[in-house]
């Protein structure tokens, strides 16, 4: 199977390309290209010491956001390559705001599609309700096309990479909540979940840096937001009983932006904090002050999960990028932000299921030490991970009352292959399952992440844009709450006469 890859970023390199060497090395996966804007069309080695690889880059003409078709130009540049390198699959890794051009013109070649978190985003998604809107739209507009390409193939598939579906301790906690369900008929009745980025972005950087960045209007829901969008609805569906059916959300979101962050730290704080600060930054206060239209930093989120108009579930799920970090001077990392530079990240979810069982688990660690040498974790370490797991033992259901997992418990074993519950593991999984399956090596009912089985967290995303975009849009002012319609499929839509209602998640 030859893989296209479309976005040759920080993510491809440190992800992707390896999980394609070892798919490579297995049989999985054939040759390897790589599309990407000109000033990022160089060839890429990659593959290890003893078998090192190069991807060619095909290089293609940047167009806006938000666009539905690619211009005539990309997708003849595209065509060209899937014709001479007899591509097989697709993965899109672009920027967000453009997966829906790509993904679209792939499922409409009927080239199956590993599409990266989230499934789009639109600039000014913060800011302008129709933009936010626009994000549960897409996954409309993706579906049919998905749906009609699975009429014209039924092989044809789209996995949408967020990797914790593959994490074994994410699983895990699905498990117990499906097993307490199963015993009880209680639904999780709530959820706190918490993303911490340990980013430190300076005030000039907050102008500057567009990776990852403010700039476009959308920020953290953006970025790790997603996971978070993805994997909450993904463990209230696994307590979901007849007649508790989860039907809508009701949503309300907090955020900071940039003015905010330069109000709890100043340009003068940074100035004193860190010595040469002064001098590197061109912005003077009034300019900082003027970030206007710029995205969330951090968001705050507080649902409401419903069936049949009663509130089933509650969720708080807080997302932040400024968070507790390890950075100390000035200069970003090499290659941007992604890792390094003191990062640190902390998740923590904690989930109630009625008076039967409280699950907390706990991941706190840096994503990669700084190339400089010095080891700057702090909190938890490399492998640091935590799952509690407490249950009624007055009930005589045989409950332990309180069992703690930790990295060796929640290493799971795929088909005879080890799964370390870490992020990257999953990412790999998750490369490794779309290409067996499109290898015939695992069925259909054994794709985590299929696309059709996203309608969930694009809501729930769009629901969190939407809710700071109104009020944005409303001059700052106290908005009510979104309220949106939360059933796991949307109704199918018709192609060709035919009924396509058996089409849905595996
Ligand atoms: N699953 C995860 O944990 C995880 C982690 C990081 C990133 N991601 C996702 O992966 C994707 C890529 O992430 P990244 O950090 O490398 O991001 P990035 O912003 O660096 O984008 C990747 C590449 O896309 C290219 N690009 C931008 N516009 C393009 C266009 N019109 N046509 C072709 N290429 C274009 C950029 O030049 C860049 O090299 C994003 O969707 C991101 O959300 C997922």
């Amino acid at each position: 199977m030859n893989v296209l890859v479309v976005g040759v970023g920080p993510h491809t390199r440190l992800n992707h390309l390896p999980a394609l060497a070892a798919a490579q090395d297995t049989g999985l996966a054939g040759t390897v290209t790589g599309v990407d804007l000109s000033h990022n069309a160089a060839a890429v080695e990659y593959g290890t010491p003893d078998r090192p690889r190069r991807m060619p880059v095909v290089a293609v003409e940047p167009f806006p956001a938000s666009r539905r078709e690619l211009p005539g130009a990309v997708r003849r540049a595209l065509e060209t390559v899937v014709e001479q390198e007899r591509i097989g699959a697709v993965v899109v890794a672009t920027e967000p705001s453009v997966h829906l051009p790509y993904a679209l013109w792939a499922i409409g070649r009927n080239l199956p599609v590993l599409l990266d978190k989230p499934l789009t985003v639109h600039p000014a998604a913060s800011t302008d309700p129709a933009a936010a809107m626009a994000i549960a739209d897409d996954f409309d507009t993706l579906l049919d096309a998905y749906r009609a390409g699975r009429q014209r193939d039924p092989r044809m598939v789209v996995s949408v990479l967020s990797q914790r579906r593959w994490h074994p301790a994410f699983r895990r906690v699905r498990e117990l909540i499906g097993e307490v369900a199963e015993a009880t008929n209680c639904p999780v009745t709530s959820i706190q979940s918490s993303h911490g980025d340990g980013q430190w972005r300076l005030p000039d950087e907050l102008v500057d840096l567009g990776y990852h960045g403010f700039r476009d209007g959308y920020g953290k829901a953006a970025h790790s937001g997603y996971h978070h969008f993805d994997i909450v609805p993904w463990w209230l569906a696994a307590a979901e009983r007849p007649g508790k059916e989860l039907d809508e959300i009701e949503v309300h979101a907090a955020c900071t932006r940039p003015s905010d962050f330069l109000a709890q730290l100043t340009a003068a704080d940074h100035e004193r904090l860190l010595p040469g600060f002064a001098d590197r930054n061109p912005y003077t206060a009034q300019d900082l002050h003027r970030l206007a239209g710029f995205g969330e930093v951090d968001m705050f989120l507080n649902v409401a999960y419903r069936s049949h108009g009663r509130t089933l579930a509650l969720g708080s799920h807080s997302l932040a990028h400024t968070t507790f970090s390890q950075r100390g001077d000035l200069h970003p990392a090499l290659g941007g932000l992604y890792k390094g530079n003191g990062r640190i990240g902390q998740e923590s979810h904690m989930v109630q299921q009625g008076p039967f069982q409280a699950l907390h688990l706990h991941v706190l660690q840096t994503l990669h030490a700084d190339g400089d040498g010095v080891d700057r974790r702090a909190a938890g370490g490399a492998d640091h991970i935590e799952l509690h797991v407490f249950r009624n033992d007055g009930l005589g259901l045989g409950w332990e009352r309180h069992r703690v997992l930790g990295f060796d418990d929640l290493t799971w074993d795929s088909r005879g292959e080890v799964v370390l519950p870490t992020q990257r593991s999953a990412r790999t999984c998750a490369v490794t399952d779309f290409l067996s399956y499109l290898a015939g090596r695992i069925p259909r009912a054994e794709m985590a992440s299929d696309l059709a089985d996203h309608r969930r967290p694009a809501r729930l995303m769009a629901a969190a844009y939407l809710s700071m975009a109104r009020r944005e849009a409303g001059g700052g002012q106290p908005c009510p709450p979104v309220v949106l319609d939360f059933h796991p499929a949307s109704a199918p839509v018709s192609h060709g006469g035919k009924a396509l209602a058996t089409l849905g998640a595996a």
